[in-house]
């Protein structure tokens, strides 16, 4: 495919920067927009990444722009096909991402005003935690449509519970197929029935008590390498979640991913931003695709919509 149209990442912090390299080193954008409030941070990682350009041969411009608080700025990013939310503070030890709500609710609303001013035909793609609240939140300032806004979690929980498998088992991350659904956080679903080694269902291969090992090990995946590092949390593989649907967005694949997405009737569920599994394509959700599921994971799935739907109830108000 051609390198063509512009995708927009705010946020210039570690998710930002390492999601905005990735699309940049895709090299199918013509542009790749890094805004931040920060003076002078986007514009010199822009810099930064234009000069590692020739080294690892894409052409991919990456425009860098601070923004006022007035929304000074914001220019840059009209026009884009996708814009990838980063913006907000990320967890320290011990903090839950709902312990986010209230600061990411404020820079969450300033930077979905902007958006729908300069960017109202994007697909929106959220990052921002606590993630099933701030995507809908960014669908209420937005007034997008449910499609056009998603967030990302699915893929992320997804790869981690694929790694924890493959290292367990000692086979390569390719043979490994998993899923989770639900939310990014306590009510998450890994769906250890959808889950093979070279096609053999992971129960054949792991015991019951070993899979829930896994199962809790990826439930705290992000915790686990908060505890680590301190000072902030995991941007190495959430970027590469959000930048490959950015890039299933763009090309219009039709892929099916595990996304923060609207449900209306699908399982039953309506009203709520929950993850499960979508086809991406340039329109943000084609459809929601229904995973079979145990009846266990089912009532999963439905405690987790209950207690998303509960909690996003609440957002519009903060
Ligand atoms: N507009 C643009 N950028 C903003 C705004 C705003 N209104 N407010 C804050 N920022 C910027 C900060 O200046 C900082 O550069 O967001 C960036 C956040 O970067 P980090 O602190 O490095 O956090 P990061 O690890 O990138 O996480 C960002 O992703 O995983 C989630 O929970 C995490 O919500 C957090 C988000």
């Amino acid at each position: 495919m051609a390198r063509n149209g512009k995708v927009s990442v705010i946020g210039a912090g570690f998710y930002g920067s390492t999601t905005a390299l990735r699309l940049a080193e895709y090299d199918i954008f013509e542009t790749v927009v890094l805004t931040d409030v920060i003076e002078g941070k986007p514009e010199g990682l822009a810099l930064d990444l234009n000069q590692s350009r020739w080294v690892e041969g894409f052409e991919t411009k990456v425009v860098g722009q601070t923004t006022g608080p007035n929304g000074e700025g914001y220019e840059a990013i009209a026009g884009s096909e996708i814009v990838v939310i980063t913006a907000g503070l990320p967890r320290k030890p011990g903090m839950s991402r709902m312990d986010l709500i209230e600061t990411n609710a404020k820079i969450m609303r300033a930077v979905a005003e902007n958006i729908a001013i300069h960017a109202p035909d994007a697909v929106i793609i959220n990052v921002a935690n606590p993630l099933d609240e701030m995507t809908a939140l960014a669908q209420i300032v937005t007034g997008f449509p449910h499609k056009r806004v998603i967030g990302q979690a699915g893929m992320l929980d997804t790869a981690r519970f694929t790694h924890f498998v493959a290292e367990k088992l000692g086979v390569p991350v390719g043979s490994v197929t998993t899923l989770t659904l639900g939310s990014h956080g306590d009510t998450m679903v890994p769906v250890a029935s959808a889950c093979a080694v070279d096609g053999k269902p992971l129960a054949d291969l792991l015991s019951a008590d070993e899979i829930e090992e896994l199962v809790v090990r990826t439930r705290n995946g992000g915790a686990e390498v908060v505890a680590l590092l301190k000072t902030g949390s995991a941007y190495y593989a959430p970027s590469a979640a959000a930048a490959r649907m950015a890039k299933a967005v763009h090309e219009d694949s039709g892929l099916v991913m595990p996304v923060c997405a609207w449900v209306d009737g699908e399982y039953g569920l309506s009203g709520a931003y929950l993850g499960v599994e979508a086809e991406l394509g340039r329109e943000g959700i084609r459809r929601v695709v229904e995973t079979p599921l145990s009846d266990a994971e089912k009532a999963l799935l439905v405690e987790a919509y209950e207690a998303v739907k509960a909690k996003q109830g609440d957002v519009k108000d903060l």
